[in-house]
């Protein structure tokens, strides 16, 4: 009898030890997968498309097309969009693309606030 209520006890706590550490990663894994785009919003592809793409984008330089490319972009999984997302917003704030030898659009600051909302909207997982 003190071995069933034993083994009872037992049981009990595994289970509540199990609720405990599963609830948090269930929610966790909803609120990523919420958080999460794979397209860039219309607004914002435009306008790296029209100010990055020529060298961040198919048949662009080599290196840049290392960085991040425009076309590959939704084959990238949420965190490198993430991370990549950060740093574009990084750039354009700090000016440092696209570079100053780019004849092309500059992005201007209302562009620049625009992509940097989309930038922060898909950093919440990691
Ligand atoms: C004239 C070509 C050209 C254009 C246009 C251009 N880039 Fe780049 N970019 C490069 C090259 C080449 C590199 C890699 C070498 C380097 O880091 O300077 C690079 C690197 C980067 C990097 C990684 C390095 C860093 O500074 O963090 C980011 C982010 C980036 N570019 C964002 C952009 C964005 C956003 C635009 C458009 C607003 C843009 N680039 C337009 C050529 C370009």
């Amino acid at each position: 009898m003190k071995k069933i209520i034993m083994f009872a006890a037992a049981i009990l706590i595994v289970s509540v030890v199990a609720t405990i550490s599963f609830y948090p990663s269930v929610a966790q894994s909803q609120k990523t997968t919420k958080s999460l785009t794979t397209s860039i919003p219309e607004n914002v592809k435009t306008i790296l498309q029209n100010s990055c793409a020529k060298c961040h984008g198919d048949n662009g330089s080599g290196m840049a097309m290392g960085v991040w490319n425009l076309n590959l972009w939704d084959t990238y999984k949420p965190a490198k969009q993430a991370k990549k997302a950060n740093a574009i917003c990084k750039a354009v704030t700090n000016g440092s693309m696209p570079p100053k030898s780019f004849t092309g659009a500059k992005p201007t600051a209302t562009q620049i606030s625009e992509i940097c909302t989309w930038a922060t909207s898909i950093q919440v997982q990691n």
